[in-house]
């Protein structure tokens, strides 16, 4: 009996370690940021077009370098074609390509696109989605960008996934780990 009481006691501190993990904010957007986290496997339900164009409009509204705006959004449905750039890609998925202006010199392409996509990875995640930024298979994807219809003079910078997941996967246990903060920031004294 006492070792069940010691285990349940176990099992109750373990469960609100994890719910203190999650606590909220008090403000959405914060707590969606501090909540996102990247799946790798999906279900087969499918994104809405209305749930894509929303994603798109958070892309757009990203801000750049001198309001440049250097990217276009290449959306992929075909699942024979997400396949060729991502090996487990399921029904349902779709893939952004996020292109940046290959002209830009000395201008920020890269970054500029950097924000949109991480504009569009938390717009997809506070609708429920999952989501997963892909840099590797960018470059494979750069060599068939006309047939991917991606506009001249612009490269594939990221792919970014998005699709449903399993929502009894919380992100607690989803995310990856972070660095401590103390390692990464220091205050100028
Ligand atoms: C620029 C960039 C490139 C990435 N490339 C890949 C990739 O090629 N393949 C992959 O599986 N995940 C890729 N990721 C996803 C990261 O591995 C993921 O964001 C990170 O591990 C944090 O995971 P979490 O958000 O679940 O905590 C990429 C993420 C970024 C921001």
């Amino acid at each position: 009996m006492k070792t069940r009481t010691a285990l349940l006691l176990f099992v109750l501190i373990i469960a609100a370690t994890q719910f203190a993990g999650a606590q909220s904010s008090g403000n959405a957007v914060v707590d969606q940021l501090l909540t996102a986290w990247s799946p790798k496997n999906f279900t087969t339900e499918p994104v809405t077009d209305q749930q894509v164009d929303m994603i798109l409009k958070c892309g757009i509204k990203a801000p750049s370098g001198k309001n440049n705006q250097p990217w276009r959004f290449t959306v992929v449905r075909d699942e024979a074609t997400m396949k060729e750039m991502i090996g487990n890609i399921v029904p349902g998925n779709v893939l952004i390509l996020v292109s940046g202006l290959e002209s830009e010199t000395g201008k920020t392409p890269d970054f500029d696109c950097g924000l949109a996509t991480e504009n569009m990875f938390i717009a997809a995640t506070s609708l429920g989605l999952g989501a997963r930024i892909y840099g590797g298979p960018a470059g494979a994807a750069n060599e068939k960008r006309e047939a991917l219809q991606v506009p001249a003079g612009y490269k594939i910078i990221v792919i970014l996934r998005v699709g449903n997941i399993d929502k009894s996967v919380d992100a607690v246990s989803g995310a990856s780990s972070r660095k401590a903060q103390e390692e990464i920031v220091n205050y100028k004294k």
